[in-house]
């Protein structure tokens, strides 16, 4: 069934969203912390079923709300306007662009942090562990022996239904990780986190040739038995969060790119 998603946040993650989204035949309602104008280009790209508009407009349209803004400003967000929607967090833990004390002491999850500030929305955690380029390039219809799987986490079994439909029209078998929680089981340094659903690159290659590899090489999918075996042998990462350092060079080297010509905003 057709929905609409209102994303805050329109970047790299928030462009893979709504494309998957139209693609699945829904409407998205992109905004950002810039303004409707700043999206225009990016709205003609994606066609007739995607419009711009204010971060309060988006979340007024949407049946679920995409998060795929930086965890930094989850307490610029507007509580008071999120309140009874089912919110989808996108958001992880990077330490070297923003610390959290509580965070770090492993003391809550970080989307146990977002639900906090969040407080009277169903937030539910999703489509946050794999990179911008292959939650795009990955999803595929159902049936598809090359489709993969991607895990969530929530408090509400409604949300938590509603985001699991939305997924599976995007491209994805669905497992449920538990509560938020348990979504530490699911974050970065954990084993479904990243790299199930990028390519190795090989050693001896060029920059360019690294890249090439890293952005089409075919990745095997991850079956939904595999996920649920890979959320329970997970270890609480110490220490908490993720790093780029740990990422592919080639990743790292796109994401640089793209944070220099100003087109991304940690
Ligand atoms: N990059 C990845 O591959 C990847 C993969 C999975 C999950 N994530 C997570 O997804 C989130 C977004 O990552 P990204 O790489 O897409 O970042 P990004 O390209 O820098 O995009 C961030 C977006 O958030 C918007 N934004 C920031 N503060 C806002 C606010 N208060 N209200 C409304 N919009 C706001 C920015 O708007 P303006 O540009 O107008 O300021 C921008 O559109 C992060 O938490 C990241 O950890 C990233």
């Amino acid at each position: 069934m057709a929905s609409t998603i209102g994303i805050i946040g329109s970047g790299l993650v928030g462009g893979s969203v709504a494309r998957l989204a139209v693609a699945a035949g829904h409407n998205v309602v992109l905004s950002n912390s810039r303004g409707p104008e700043s999206l225009t280009e990016l709205v003609q790209e994606l066609g007739p079923l995607a419009r711009a508009a204010t971060v309060d407009e988006a979340i007024a349209a949407g049946d679920i709300i995409a998060l795929p803004v930086p965890l930094a400003s989850f307490e610029a967000l507007p509580t008071d306007k999120l309140a009874g929607k089912v919110v989808l967090d996108q958001t992880n833990y990077y330490p070297e662009f923003w610390r959290n004390a509580e965070l770090d002491a492993g003391r809550l999850t970080s989307s146990e942090l977002v639900q906090r500030h969040l407080k009277d929305s169903l937030v539910v955690k999703g489509l946050h562990n794999l990179d911008w380029n292959h939650m795009y390039s990955n999803a595929r219809p159902k049936g598809d022996p090359d489709r993969t799987t991607m895990p969530i986490a929530g408090d509400d079994a409604t949300a938590k239904h509603a985001v699991t439909r939305f997924l599976e029209a995007v491209g994805y078998d669905v497992v449920d990780t538990g509560s938020l929680a348990e979504s530490w089981r699911i974050e970065p340094g954990t084993p479904l986190y990243f790299w199930p659903y990028a390519p190795a690159v090989p050693d001896g290659l060029s920059a360019d040739e690294e890249k090439r590899h890293y952005l089409e090489h075919p990745v095997p999918p991850v079956s939904p038995q595999t996920a649920r075996q890979m959320i329970d042998r997970a270890k609480r990462p110490s220490p908490v969060g993720g790093t780029l350092a740990g990422m592919p060079p080639a990743h790292v080297a796109i994401f640089m790119e793209l944070a220099s010509a100003n087109t991304v905003n940690k």
